[in-house]
């Protein structure tokens, strides 16, 4: 029912043996691979003291690993270390910082199939969200090592870099990031999720081994106020480019507004209260399946997903029916089955909050919808809830639930505002064959993907630059042409908006 990416956006992309890694069904089809993905593993991360086991959310008996988590102690030992390798990695020559971002896109490519397997174990992603990480990691990888030298022209490293990444794009944002910092002449203390350190230490592990020196790149499991809090109030701490919730993001900033050097950086990319219209001219199946792709593919567990969905009266009763008959065609289940579609939540606290969430709507009588939810494992089944509008929505309800309203077609001003109205800027999606209004509705969004008569999930490092507005983030948009420049210092002249 969800389509997978090579469906999406077409393209092959093949490693050295010959296997096409960005289509999960190859995987099943290619025996030593799978092999591999189903081998039982024991993964390591970090070194520090506190050591626990980190479990698979859909089976939380099963162990998948060790993290060795970092003391506050050992974050200031990692910013002297950053502090005293700054010097010789800004004077590295770009095309060195380059290539070694240009050869990890390589080895995370020919790992592949372990990181799949980390995806799915670790975070419960299902095999085509673990394909669209390693691809999009790739993209960053490669992307800003292609674009470094323009940026170093006219400007100056920073120093050292805060990366702090969420779990629900355990690879590609945490890469992504650690890239962006890198190849501009920074060094970087990176802080995982708390949640996912067995991925973030693979890929250090290959960032390393493709040239980038220990001391440049470290990476420090823990939690946030252990570990985040201590690294972000370090006051030699150059910039933080953190991806999380918008709530963390202000302690943050504060953070850095108290103690850091008063040019530091910042990057915050947060959260979104999403919406999308679909007016009565839409091609319905077209719109269903986006809606369905936008709401429920990875669990919902996107900051891109869609929250709350707008259908114009007219054609209200025909897309609800379509959107429950497909949501009830999604398969739930184990992340490492080629045939399931949407995967566990993160952890018994997302679970939780999700399914308390659900039963209060259920006793106000708003369900639409509903699958059933396994009763093993963090799953939380995807959900459909009426609402008036966005306006009740309190805060972002982070997994699958969709929640629908409906509009008349003389009232579509009043639907852009009361979206605007709450704050956010992240993505939006527009289903419709008019026109003019998609000129008109997409002048008077403010968010910062607007989406045409597609899903508004997976953007492309490159073609679709990322990023929000309001509470939704700051700073320029990953995976776009200014996103390098806000890591060195100065004015660049020649390039790109
Ligand atoms: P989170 O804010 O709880 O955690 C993000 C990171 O911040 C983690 O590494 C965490 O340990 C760290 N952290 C927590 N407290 C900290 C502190 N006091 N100081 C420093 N670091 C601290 O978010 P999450 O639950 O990991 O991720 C989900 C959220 O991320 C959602 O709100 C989602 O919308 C958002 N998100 C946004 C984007 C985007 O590009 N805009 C992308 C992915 C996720
Ligand atoms: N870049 C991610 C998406 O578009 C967050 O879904």
């Amino acid at each position: 029912a969800i389509p997978r990416p090579a469906d999406i956006f077409g393209a092959q992309r093949r490693n050295s043996k010959g296997w096409d890694i960005t289509d999960p069904v190859t995987l099943a089809e290619v025996t030593e691979e799978r092999a591999r993905f189903d081998a039982p593993h024991q993964w390591r991360a970090g070194a520090g003291s506190k050591t626990r086991a980190v479990v698979n959310p859909a089976r939380p008996m099963e162990i998948v690993g060790e993290v060795s988590e970092a003391s506050t102690a050992a974050v200031g030992k990692a910013v002297d270390a950053a502090v005293k390798a700054q010097p010789g990695w800004e004077k590295t020559p770009v095309a060195t910082r380059a290539a070694a971002l240009l050869r990890a896109a390589d080895l995370y490519e020919e790992d592949a199939v372990e990181f799949f397997a980390l995806c799915a174990r670790e975070a419960g992603k299902v095999l085509a969200d673990g394909v669209a990480e390693v691809r999009e990691a790739a993209d960053f990888l490669r992307y800003y090592a292609g674009q470094a030298a323009e940026v170093e022209r006219h400007t100056t490293a920073r120093g050292v870099i805060a990366c702090i990444s969420p779990w629900n794009f355990p690879l590609a944002i945490f890469t992504g990031q650690i890239a962006a910092a890198l190849v501009t002449g920074n060094t970087v203390v990176a802080k995982p999720a708390e949640q996912t350190p067995l991925i973030a230490a693979r890929a250090v592990e290959l960032l390393h081994e493709a040239g980038i020196p220990k001391d440049v790149l470290q990476l420090l499991p823990g939690d946030g106020p252990s570990v985040g809090g201590p690294l972000t109030a370090d006051p030699r701490i150059a910039g933080v480019c953190f991806t999380g919730s918008t709530d963390v993001a202000r302690l943050i900033e504060r953070q850095i507004a108290e103690t850091a050097d008063p040019d530091a950086m910042l990057i915050a990319e947060t959260g979104g209260l999403n919406a999308m219209i679909v007016d009565s001219t839409a091609l319905p199946e077209q719109a269903v399946r986006d809606i369905v792709a936008s709401a429920f593919q990875s669990a919902g567990q996107r900051c891109s997903a869609l929250r709350v969905l707008y259908v114009q009266k007219d054609v209200e009763a025909k897309v609800l029916e379509m959107l429950t008959g497909a949501m009830q065609a999604l398969r739930l289940g184990d992340p490492a089955l080629i045939s399931t579609d949407v995967g566990p939540v993160i952890d018994d606290e997302a679970r939780d909050n999700l399914t308390g969430y659900c039963a209060d709507m259920e006793k106000k009588g708003r369900l639409v919808a509903r699958l059933d939810t396994p009763s093993e494992g963090r799953f939380v089944a995807p959900h459909i809830f009426r609402v008036e509008g966005i306006g009740e929505m309190e805060r972002e309800m982070f997994g699958p639930i969709l929640h629908v309203a409906t509009f008349a077609a003389d009232n579509i001003d009043k639907v852009i505002s009361d979206i605007n109205a709450k704050g956010y800027g992240l993505t939006f999606g527009l289903h419709t064959r008019i026109e003019v209004r998609v000129q008109h509705i997409v002048d008077g969004i403010h968010a910062g993907n607007i989406y045409v008569n597609r899903n508004q999930i997976g953007a492309v490092v490159g073609s679709q630059p990322f990023g929000g507005e309001g509470l939704s983030g700051t700073g320029p948009k990953a995976g776009g042409p200014s996103y390098l420049r806000r890591f060195r210092k100065g004015e660049v002249t020649a390039l790109a908006p």
